[in-house]
C-alpha cells in the first residue's frame, strides 16, 4: 500500500515529545511490511540541509487567493529506506521552534504554516507523479489533510484516495481566530460545514476529526476515554458521533533507539538474564546528578514535558505537591529531567538547593533520558491523562517498574503490583492526587526494602513485554483497508457522510 505521512514531526529530525518518536517507528514498521511509506513534515530550521538532496524545480502551493513557492528537499528515515521530504519556506519555517519559541509558545500565524503545509503535501505527491492510497495525518498541524482531500480533491487523481486522522493528544486542537480562515482557500460556509467552527473559532483538530474517513488514537482505553466529557476537551460530543470510524491502537517501544541490550548511549547495556549493566547504569546515574553512589537505596526517575497534563501540579505545586513530602519523609532518591512551563522549572530547581535526595536537570537531553531509563529502580509518570505515553513502556524495556495513574496508554500498558503474589509490572493508582502520588510511592519503596524478591520478579517480567510496533503495524493496515473502503463509498459512515455532502 502507498501511504503519506504527513506530520510536523518525525524523530530525529525534529521532535517535541512522543509523537516525533511514534511518527517514525509506526513508518519503519510499515516499511518491513512491505508497505510503500514516505513523510512529509516541514524543513525547520534545525533540520540540516547539507545533508538533503534538493528536488529539482519549486513547488507551487495555492493559498487563499494566491500562491506561496517552497522548494522541497529529500533524505532518509535512518535505519530504513523511508524518504522523508522536507518543505522548505523561509517566511513560515526558516524559525527556531517547530510551533513556538521561548517568547511566543504557539506562533500566531500557525494556522497559516500549517494550512500551507498540508496544501503542500497534495502538490508533493503531484509534482513526484506518486499519488498515494492513504493519506495519514497527526494531531491539529495537519488537520487540514482530510478537509482538503474531501472539499477540494474529491475529482482529482486523488479521488479514491483515503485520509486517517491520529490523535496523539487531545488537549492541543489548533484553536485560532477565524481571521486565518480565508488563508486555507476554502469557501467560508466550509467554515461550518467543515467542521472547523468551535465557538467563533477557528478548530483545526475539529475539523479534521469531522473530516477524515477513519480515526485513530494511540491506545485502546485513551479511544474510549475522549468519548467523555472530563477527558473530550469539548470534543467527546463529536468523538461519540464518528465512534464507529474510531479505534485505539497501542504505539511501540522502537527497538532501534530503545534497547538495554544495544544502547549506545548507556555506559553499560545490560538483558534480563544479566543485570550487571544496570547496575552500573545507577552508579552512572547517581554520580550524573551529584547524589550519593548507593546501590541499596531506591532510585526514582523522571523525564517529562513540565506541563499540567503530565500530573506535575500534583507533584511540584508550591504548598500542595507531593514531590517534598515524598522525598523528605522516603529513604530514596529522586532524579529529574524536563522542561516546560516556567514556574515548574522553578520549582524543581529550588527542590533540588533545599533537599539533599531530589536533583533535577531542567533542559532536554536524549543521553540523560536514556540513562534515567536504566539507571533509576522506579520511573515517576503521574499524568492526568495519556494518550499512549511512551516514556513508561520504555521503562518497562529497561526493568525500572513505573509509578502511575491508571489513565489512558498507562492503564493499557502497566500491570498493577499483587503484594500477595508478587505479580505485576507496576505500581498504579486511581485517583490522581498529591495524596495518592505520596502513598503509591510509600507502597514502592515499602516492597523495595521489605519484598525483594517480588522487585526482582517484577522488574524480568517488565523487561519481558513486548509492545511491537510490527503489531501496531498489522493494526494500522487493517485500519487503512477500511478507510479506503469507507472512502471508495461502500462501508461506514465515512461514505455517508461524503454521499450527503455531495448531494
Ligand atoms: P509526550 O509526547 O506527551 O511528551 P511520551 O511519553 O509519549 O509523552 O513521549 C515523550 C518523549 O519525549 C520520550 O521519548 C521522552 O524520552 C522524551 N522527553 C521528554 N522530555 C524530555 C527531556 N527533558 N529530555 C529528553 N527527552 C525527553
Ligand atoms: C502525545 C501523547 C503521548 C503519546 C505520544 C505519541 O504526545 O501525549 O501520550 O505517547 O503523543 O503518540
Amino acid at each position: 500500500m502507498k501511504i503519506l505521512m504527513v506530520t510536523s514531526e518525525a524523530a530525529p529530525f525534529a521532535k517535541a515529545g512522543g509523537l516525533g518518536d511514534a511518527v517514525s517507528a509506526l513508518s519503519r514498521a510499515l516499511e518491513r511490511a512491505g508497505h510503500d511509506v514516505r513523510i512529509v513534515m516541514p524543513r525547520y530550521y534545525g533540520v540540516d540541509k547539507a545533508k538533503l538532496r534538493s528536488l529539482e524545480g519549486p513547488l507551487g502551493v495555492p493559498v487563499g487567493q494566491g500562491e506561496e513557492w517552497a522548494q522541497v528537499y529529500v533524505g532518509e528515515l535512518p535505519a530504513s529506506s523511508v524518504p522523508v521530504y522536507f518543505v522548505e519556506h523561509e517566511r513560515f519555517f526558516g524559525r527556531d521552534g517547530i510551533y513556538g519559541d521561548r517568547a511566543e509558545p504557539d506562533f500566531s500565524d500557525n494556522p497559516e504554516r500549517f494550512g500551507f503545509f498540508s496544501r503542500a503535501a497534495f502538490q508533493l505527491c503531484r509534482k513526484l507523479g506518486w499519488i498515494p492510497e492513504v493519506l495519514h495525518a497527526h494531531d491539529w498541524p495537519s488537520s487540514l489533510v482530510p478537509v482538503y482531500l474531501r472539499h477540494l480533491e474529491r475529482r482529482t487523481e486523488f479521488a479514491s484516495c483515503a485520509s486517517v486522522l491520529s490523535i496523539h493528544n487531545l488537549g492541543y486542537q489548533g484553536l485560532y481566530s477565524k481571521r486565518s480562515f480565508p488563508y486555507f482557500g476554502l469557501p467560508w460556509e466550509l467554515f461550518h460545514g467543515a467542521g472547523f467552527e468551535f465557538f467563533d473559532k477557528i478548530n483545526l483538530l475539529k475539523a479534521g476529526l469531522s473530516n477524515a474517513d477513519c480515526l485513530t488514537t494511540v491506545s485502546p482505553t485513551y479511544a474510549r476515554e475522549i468519548q467523555t466529557p472530563e477527558f473530550g476537551f469539548g470534543l467527546d460530543g463529536l468523538l461519540r458521533f464518528r465512534s464507529e470510524d474510531l479505534v485505539g491502537i497501542l504505539n511501540g517501544v522502537d527497538l532501534d533507539d530503545w534497547n538495554p541490550e544495544t544502547d549506545a548511549l548507556l555506559p553499560a547495556t545490560y538483558s534480563a538474564a544479566d543485570l550487571a549493566g544496570k547496575a552500573v547504569c545507577k552508579a552512572a546515574l547517581q554520580r550524573e546528578f551529584g547524589l550519593p553512589v548507593d546501590p541499596a537505596k531506591p532510585l526514582v526517575g523522571m523525564v517529562s514535558r513540565l506541563a499540567d497534563q503530565k500530573g506535575v501540579g500534583e507533584l511540584f505545586g508550591p504548598m500542595y505537591g507531593s514531590a517534598y513530602d515524598i522525598c523528605s519523609t522516603m529513604d530514596l532518591q529522586f532524579v529529574l529531567i524536563g522542561s516546560g512551563e516556567k514556574w515548574c522549572e522553578n520549582e524543581v530547581r529550588s527542590l533540588s538547593a533545599r533537599l539533599p535526595n531530589f536533583r533535577a536537570i531542567v533542559g532536554y537531553d536524549e543521553r540523560i533520558a536514556h540513562l534515567i531509563e536504566a539507571g533509576a529502580d522506579f520511573f515517576m509518570m503521574p499524568s492526568r491523562y495519556e494518550p499512549c505515553g511512551l516514556n513508561q513502556m520504555y521503562s518497562l524495556r529497561y526493568g525500572t517498574l513505573p509509578i502511575v495513574h491508571r489513565t489512558g496508554g498507562l492503564a493499557d500498558t502497566v500491570e498493577n503490583y499483587n503484594q500477595e503474589t508478587g505479580a505485576g509490572t507496576g505500581f498504579m493508582f486511581d485517583r490522581l492526587t498529591p495524596r495518592s502520588i505520596f502513598d503509591t510511592t510509600g507502597w514502592a519503596v515499602w516492597a523495595w526494602y521489605n519484598r525483594g524478591n517480588h522487585i526482582r520478579v517484577m522488574r524480568a517480567r517488565a523487561m519481558s513485554r513486548s509492545f511491537s510496533w510490527d503489531h501496531s503495524a498489522r493494526e494500522y493496515h487493517k485500519l487503512y483497508d477500511r478507510a479506503l473502503l469507507a472512502a471508495r463509498g461502500s462501508l461506514g459512515s465515512g461514505s455517508r457522510s461524503r454521499a450527503s455532502l455531495e448531494e
